[in-house]
């Protein structure tokens, strides 16, 4: 059998909006298959097409590439109407992109209702809510484990809307068990089919084909889409998604075996960000926080929202790194700390007297975490001219050098502002 030593596997290491989108746009020029895993439209991934700024959500972000097909794995849910408005969004690109897109007959469906509940849920939270997306990411997911959802493959079932009806009937009794109105389901209904017929021409066995790519020596790049920290076992929980952001949901969410995934390259931001609620051990909330997010433009690309900001967190990222056999780590706006006099890096917590050097899986423990902080020399200089590793200031290059001693892991790209030439590789 060949081997995929051409694929990678980019994945988010902090809590989601690390820069992946970028990361991808540079790597997905070489790669034959461009594949999404897990997650769905709360996802977002902007891309420039024809000048024009785009949020991708479902679409793998290097879709526009147009040399690549673009694969919706098993392992994602699908919201037929999100990715029709998506495609439409495209113009002219969408409409090509449709030709060369195959989604997983094993894919979850994301319904109307979903979304629905995924309103109610947070609603009942109150001030516990997770502040998720309302894209209906957990409800689809929660009827996935649950064995009640509808699957991509079943779209061309004669009596597919029969089970359509069947199913929408089931979430409106749980709709009512929160005391709540269902709403009118049959123009859900009538919103929904014409998506999800144009859905169905899209379907294949994805993992199948991507089997035959590996046999051909055909290069992957398998996107992940959130973060680690986001992760429904090793993230935040609660205050998580409902998928396996890390390695696991790359390989049960394309139905490729570990050994075939290639490359693991993690995508680390030079500071930390977070949008929703749950435990963030360095984050800001002062002047510095509110200067970090203007200076690197943290607001959210799915929902608009204001991302919460930090320091770099070395805890989070070993931890991350070690739970997902990071090969490489790309480094993110590491453009956006110039002109930091001094930059603290959390290397440690302190909790209950004790300094320790993982995530406790505890969120209160986590939430009554000090960061331990060391203090590195920053720089002034503008770095996006930088085009070579030895180009950066020496200060900037220890920043670099700290990470890597500190988490065993080799820093391989550095984005030294937006643009796609704006990248270090080493
Ligand atoms: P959900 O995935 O919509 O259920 O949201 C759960 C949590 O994950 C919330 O805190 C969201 O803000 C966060 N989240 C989901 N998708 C992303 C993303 O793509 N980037 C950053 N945070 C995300």
């Amino acid at each position: 059998m060949t081997q995929a030593a051409a694929n990678k596997v980019v994945l988010g290491l902090q809590w989601g909006d690390e820069g992946k989108g970028k990361v991808i746009d540079v790597l997905a020029a070489r790669a034959r298959y461009v594949v999404r895993c897990q997650g769905g439209a709360n996802a977002g991934h902007t891309v420039v097409v024809e000048g024009r700024k785009t949020v991708l959500h479902l679409l793998p972000s290097g879709a526009l590439h147009e040399g690549a097909t673009c694969i919706i794995g098993n392992g994602v849910v699908v919201d037929p109407i999100a990715l029709q408005e998506e495609l439409a969004e495209l113009g002219p690109a969408g409409v090509a992109l449709a030709k060369r897109l195959l989604v997983s007959d094993r894919a979850h469906l994301v319904l109307p209702w979903h979304k629905a509940l995924d309103r109610l849920s947070e609603q009942r939270k109150g001030d516990g809510k997770v502040g998720t997306t309302l894209r209906g990411i957990g409800p689809c997911y929660g009827d996935k484990i649950a064995r009640i959802g509808l699957r991509c493959g079943e779209l061309k079932a004669k009596d597919f809307r029969e089970r359509l009806r069947r199913h929408a009937d089931q979430a409106a009794d749980v709709i009512r068990s929160y005391g709540a109105e269902p709403g009118d389901i049959d123009a859900m209904l009538a919103e929904v089919l014409p998506a999800c017929e144009k859905l169905a021409g899209l379907v294949a066995d994805t993992s199948d084909i991507l089997h035959k790519a590996v046999l051909e020596d055909a290069a992957i790049l398998f996107e992940g889409a959130q973060g680690v920290m986001l992760d429904i076992d090793y993230g935040t929980y609660p205050f998580v998604t409902s998928s396996n952001t890390g390695i696991g949901g790359v390989i049960t969410g394309s139905g490729l075996p570990h050994n075939r995934v290639g490359e693991v390259i993690g995508i680390v931001k030079a500071y930390t960000t977070r949008v929703g609620a749950g435990p963030f051990p360095v984050e800001l909330l002062d002047a510095k926080g509110e200067e970090l997010r203007e200076r690197g433009g943290e607001f959210g690309a799915t929902t608009g929202r204001p991302r919460r900001c930090g320091w770099l967190d070395l805890v989070v990222v070993g931890f991350a790194c070690r739970l997902n056999g990071v090969d490489t780590i790309a480094l993110t706006k590491l453009d956006v700390l110039s002109g930091e006099a001094e930059i603290p890096v959390c290397v440690g917590y302190e909790l209950d007297g004790e300094r320790i050097d993982t995530v406790p899986a505890d969120v209160m423990a986590l939430e009554n975490a000090k960061p331990i902080y060391e203090m590195l020399p920053g720089w002034t200089e503008d770095l996006s001219a930088c085009r070579h590793f030895d180009e950066l200031p020496a200060t900037a290059q220890a920043y670099v050098r700290f990470i890597e001693e500190r988490v065993g892991v080799r820093v391989g790209y550095i984005g030294t502002g937006a643009g796609r030439e704006e990248t270090i590789i080493r």
